[in-house]
């Protein structure tokens, strides 16, 4: 696990793989429609609750950075793809605001049992290989009374819509580096035992695949 402060420079010796590297470079500008769209207002109120020392898991690009309130204890934030992680750390250096940056995946985490206090995440449980596993991870480092901030993209109620998102699965995951247009992370969530308060909203102005969305705090129980 590489750790890093803004200044320091991204571990240059993985390399994300070629389209993982186009993707990254254009994931803003993909984004900026959805962004105007009502996503940046949802990072936005989400972000405002965070407190205390603060992981941001699958940081990518920096999206959420100019969201954060200040005051926190500590912010962290992480992402494995390097491709992702060094857009992150130039949007870091930029801001001026104090963080860490760490080379890891939601599912080994390399922080401390009940560590935690808010763990953020957004449109990153999607992507994630193993989600039960990132989420008994979220669960061991949050404190007792920690939360999880959450915006992602989920499974449709819709049948249609969901047929769609099981027939396009596998397409739509080679387009968009390991995301799953049909996870249903609320089941998942409940699964793993957090207690949830979420509400259902839409994506708009993005592609109908991912436009259901879910937003809001999971604590573990
Ligand atoms: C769709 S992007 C979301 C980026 C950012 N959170 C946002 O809201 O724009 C998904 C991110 O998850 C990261 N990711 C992929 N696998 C991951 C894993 N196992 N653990 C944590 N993050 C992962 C990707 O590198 C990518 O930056």
């Amino acid at each position: 696990v590489a750790l890093a402060n803004t200044s320091a420079t991204v571990d240059a010796a993985r390399e994300s793989h070629g389209w993982a590297r186009v993707f990254a470079r254009f994931y803003d500008a993909a984004f900026t429609l959805g962004e105007w769209g009502g996503m940046r207002a949802m990072r936005e109120r989400l972000l405002s609750q965070a407190r205390g020392r603060t992981l941001e898991i699958g940081g990518g690009t920096g999206l959420n950075l100019a969201h954060y309130p200040d005051g926190l204890a500590e912010l962290i934030l992480s992402d494995p793809e390097p491709a992702m992680r060094a857009r992150l750390q130039r949007k870091l250096d930029r801001s001026g605001r104090p963080a860490r940056l760490l080379d890891a995946g939601a599912e080994l985490l390399p922080l401390g049992d009940c560590s935690i206090d808010t763990v953020v995440c957004t449109l990153v449980l999607c992507t994630v290989d193993d989600p039960q596993a990132a989420l008994a991870e979220i669960a061991r480092v949050l404190r007792p009374d920690g939360q999880l901030l959450l915006i992602e993209h989920v499974r449709a109620h819709s049948p249609r819509l969901a047929r769609w998102q099981d027939r396009l699965e596998r397409p739509w995951r080679a387009f968009a580096v390991g995301c799953r247009c049909n996870r249903d992370t609320a089941a998942l969530l409940a699964a793993a035992g957090f207690e949830t308060e979420l509400r259902h909203a839409r994506w708009r102005l993005m592609p109908p695949l991912v436009r259901p969305l879910i937003a809001g705090r999971a604590r573990p129980r």
